[in-house]
Parts: C-alpha cells; sequence; structure tokens
C-alpha cells in the first residue's frame, strides 16, 4: 500500500517535551530531570483518565479539560507532590516555555522533504488547538505542514479510536495510506491498533511496549520516516 499522508504526534515527537528539564532545574536546582518526567506522566495519565471514565459521551467526555488546562494542573501536582513551591511565578515560566517547545533539530528538513515528495502532511495531537498553533509557529513549521488536528472538538483524548478517525474526517484516505508517526510508544501501539501503518521514532532506545503488534517500522530519529517511505 502505497502512502498517501503522513501524520505525527506532537508532543515528544515534533516537539522536545524534556527540553522544559533545563528550565525547571534552574528554577529548582537538582530537580528538572524528575520534574520533567514526573509532569508528562501526569499529564497522560490525566488525559486517560479524562477519556475513559466517559468515552461514549456523544458530546465527547464530560470530564475533559482541554490539554493546555490539564498540562498546568499535571505541573501543579508535580511540584506539590515534590515539595517544590510554586508561589514565584514558576508555574507561568515553565508554562510559557511548554507554549515554545524545542523541536528536534532534524525536525524541520524532514518535514520539507515529505512535501517534496508530494505527501500530505499533518499532527493529530492531543495539544489544544492554541498551543498547537504557538507551538507550530515557533518551530517555523506552518508552510510544511497540510493540517494541524486537535482532538478538542471531540473531546476524546488518544487513544480513543475516534481521536484517530479525525485524520480520515480531514484527509481522504484509507487507514493503511497513513504513515502515523509518534515517539511515544503507546501512541505508535495505538495507531497500530486502529489500523493506520505505523513509525515509531524510539528516541531514547527503549523496547516497545510488552503488548504487540509491533509497529510496522521504528528509527532513532525523525530522519528514519523517509526510509519507511521508499
Ligand atoms: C500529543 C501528545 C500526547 O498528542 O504527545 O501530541
Amino acid at each position: 500500500m502505497k502512502i498517501k499522508a503522513v501524520v505525527f504526534d506532537a508532543y515528544g515527537t515534533l516537539f522536545d517535551v524534556y527540553s522544559i528539564q533545563v528550565l525547571a532545574e534552574e528554577l529548582y536546582p537538582g530537580n528538572g530531570a524528575d520534574i520533567a518526567v514526573k509532569w508528562r506522566d501526569k499529564q497522560i495519565e490525566y488525559t486517560r483518565l479524562m477519556t475513559q471514565s466517559d468515552p461514549h459521551n456523544p458530546s465527547g467526555s464530560q470530564y475533559f479539560r482541554p490539554f493546555w488546562e490539564l498540562t498546568r494542573l499535571s505541573l501543579e501536582y508535580t511540584l506539590d507532590r515534590l515539595k517544590l513551591g510554586r508561589e514565584s511565578g514558576q508555574v507561568e515560566k515553565l508554562m510559557q516555555q511548554y507554549a515554545h517547545l524545542t523541536p528536534f533539530k532534524e525536525n524541520l528538513a524532514v518535514l520539507q522533504k515529505i512535501k517534496g515528495m508530494g505527501l500530505t502532511t499533518a499532527i493529530l495531537s492531543n495539544g489544544s488547538v492554541d498551543m498547537l498553533a504557538s507551538a507550530v509557529k515557533s518551530a517555523g513549521m506552518e508552510e510544511v505542514l497540510d493540517h494541524v488536528i486537535s482532538v478538542d472538538p471531540i473531546r476524546l483524548f488518544k487513544t480513543s479510536p475516534e481521536s484517530y478517525g479525525l485524520v480520515q474526517k480531514t484527509i481522504p484516505v484509507s487507514k493503511r495510506e497513513v504513515l502515523f508517526v509518534s515517539s511515544n510508544s503507546w501512541d505508535a501501539l495505538g495507531a497500530t491498533w486502529f489500523g493506520f501503518t505505523t513509525h515509531w521514532v524510539n528516541r531514547q532506545g527503549l523496547p516497545f511496549e510488552a503488548l504487540s503488534p509491533k509497529p510496522d517500522f521504528s528509527g532513532p530519529d525523525l530522519d528514519s520516516v523517509l526510509a519507511s517511505l521508499v
């Protein structure tokens, strides 16, 4: 099956969520790495909690909170859990950094090459519409992405089938004609279960999830996606 659209996860795949570790370390010396990991884990846990608790509501989960908001809540929780103060504007500083996350260095060139191959490019993300727009703009990726799709309108996060289904509502292709790219193994698995062709970007050299099947392709960085397209 020939791939017609390449769809990327945003946070962790195009934008480096652990880059906030540097600022977290400046604000809370000795705790930067711990904050970055615990913040991310809590953020993803909240998405699952909300979606799982009311998955069949026709208007989306009643517990849904936009990703921007739950990102802030999970940061506040993390700082409280680590018994770190948050009275001096640290939450605001970290959230501002989150709005302008550093992209991985090879990403822009890879997106340009994929566009040059005549393929449709898109993001499918749990991120809220505004936060995605600001991240895409700061990364200089506006020209190389045809669509930026947020789960906001359906109020259900990944890995719900409804969330992956948004891709085909936007781009008229079959599931296997989509190459879905994520560096989050849980997302690569969810997308594989959904029926997309999948590529796992394994930046940290981790084992894949113990659940099967494995994604169709994997590689250490975004450059490796180009090899999945030949
Ligand atoms: C995203 C997060 C979950 O959907 O990585 O962009």
